[in-house]
């Protein structure tokens, strides 16, 4: 053995567990396993969980909060324009070293796949190349997954048609859309016509902005759901944001959740973004704008939470945990039932590994040994405290630790320290 973890809590709830780990892979997950002179990790009542995942993330815009200047109004349409300004100044080495920066942010936090947007309008397509770059750089640590997306439209911009094949060609993962940002509705589902086919024709998955919008009469998701069972691609084409859904009518809906389900659509809701960036033109009451998740889960779609941004033009207040995006999810969705939390903790680990296809992923034997120890007990605490990431581990190595955040106290007839921890198991 070349790592032993010794009691260990898991995402299921068993506890005491100790898991073995041999030339990167998990070798034995149970109780009881002895030394045997390897390195020795003693994790008793801390939960331990395969990484995180964040599957909707812009790589290209992070970390440019104030470039060129503050989005003053906090919109997404400020932001856009403001990305719009910026684009043309950004050079490679910008682009590379602001990822990698992030990237590191992110191994701290256990936030080990990342499926990034990147924009392909810009003529130069130079955030593209410098992903692609960053894709093999970070490659031992962290999975990054890029999907071609065309922020100014796919037939809108002067360049969407050309540059994403042109992206596609220089070895882009997935592709992407935002019909709801075409000039007319034709036009959205046009796109959304055309990039199905083309992801078809490539063999390649579809990741699209899909109706980003208050307008409870956009239809694109409709039509994506329609062009994924025309093409025979089930199961491997995701709907992010699906903000129009939360103002839909309910009749409606209940006719596009089962469409949904035909074409077996992974879904992508961005809890922060939404409630961030959404329900803009009202007054009171103010609509949340987070897709209608509590459904979309019960009728048995893959539903996953992403970041959006972090420290971008568009928005600010995220930090590269994925559990703050599940804290908001479990307050904007009324997700508060036990098995709700587990299902938004399992929203930002095990249902995106499934959506990007992360090989071996997960606590079996065999699965690689990526893992995290949290100074939480199980996955509803995690989320409510967002907690430290004690150890972080890929394929068998620890790549990242800190210290547990512990408050020394003096109080009279009190403990001299605490960590904020307390189950929330049922008492005994
Ligand atoms: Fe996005």
């Amino acid at each position: 053995m070349d790592l032993i973890l010794h009691g260990a809590t898991l995402p299921d709830g068993r506890t005491g567990i100790d898991i073995a780990v041999k030339g990167g892979k998990i070798v034995a997950v149970e109780a009881g396993i002895g030394a045997s002179g390897a390195r020795e990790i003693d994790v008793t009542g801390r939960l331990v969980t395969p990484p995180f995942v964040d599957s909707h993330f812009h790589m290209d815009t992070t970390l440019l909060y104030g470039y060129p200047r503050y989005n003053e109004s906090g919109t997404l349409l400020e932001g856009i324009r403001l990305w719009a300004e910026l684009k043309p100044n950004l050079k490679h080495d910008w682009y590379v070293e602001k990822a990698l920066e992030y990237c590191d942010w992110a191994v701290g936090r256990g936030l080990l796949a990342i499926r990034s947007h990147v924009d392909t309008t810009d003529p130069t397509l130079a955030g593209v190349a410098a992903l692609i770059e960053v894709r093999e750089q970070v490659k031992d640590y962290i999975d990054l997954q890029l999907v071609g997306f065309p922020q100014d439209g796919y037939l809108r911009s002067p360049v969407g048609v050309e540059n994403m094949a042109k992206a596609l060609d220089m070895g882009v993962d997935v592709v992407g859309g935002i019909p709801h940002f075409e000039r007319t509705m034709d036009e959205g589902d046009e796109s959304v016509r055309q990039l199905c086919a083309l992801a078809a024709e490539r063999g390649l998955m579809v990741d699209m902005h899909c109706d980003e919008t208050d307008d409870p009469n956009s239809r694109h998701v409709e039509t994506l759901a329609a062009e994924t069972v025309r093409h025979g691609l089930e199961g491997r084409v995701t709907g992010s944001h699906l903000s129009s859904m939360h103002s839909m009518d309910n009749y409606y809906v209940s006719k596009l959740i089962p469409l949904m389900v035909e074409a077996d659509m992974q879904v992508i809701a961005n809890p922060t973004a939404n409630m961030l960036l959404m329900g803009r033109h009202d007054t009171y009451p103010k609509r949340r704008g987070m897709t209608r998740v509590k459904e979309l889960m019960a009728a048995g779609l893959n539903v996953s939470f992403g970041q959006d941004s972090v420290m971008d033009p568009v928005g600010s207040m995220n930090t590269g945990d994925v559990l703050d995006v599940a804290h908001m999810a479990v307050h904007a969705g009324h997700l508060s039932g036990r098995d709700e939390i587990r299902a938004c903790f399992q929203a930002v680990t095990e249902n995106p590994a499934r959506n990007l296809g992360l090989e071996g992923y997960g606590l079996d034997v065999g699965c690689n040994a990526d893992l995290v120890i949290l100074q939480a007990s199980d996955p509803i605490e995690a989320i409510r405290l967002r907690p430290t990431r004690l150890h972080v581990i890929r394929r068998g190595k620890v790549i990242a630790e800190s210290p547990p955040h512990t408050a020394k106290l003096d109080l009279p007839g009190r403990p001299a320290s605490t960590e904020f921890v307390r189950s929330t198991q049922p008492p005994e």
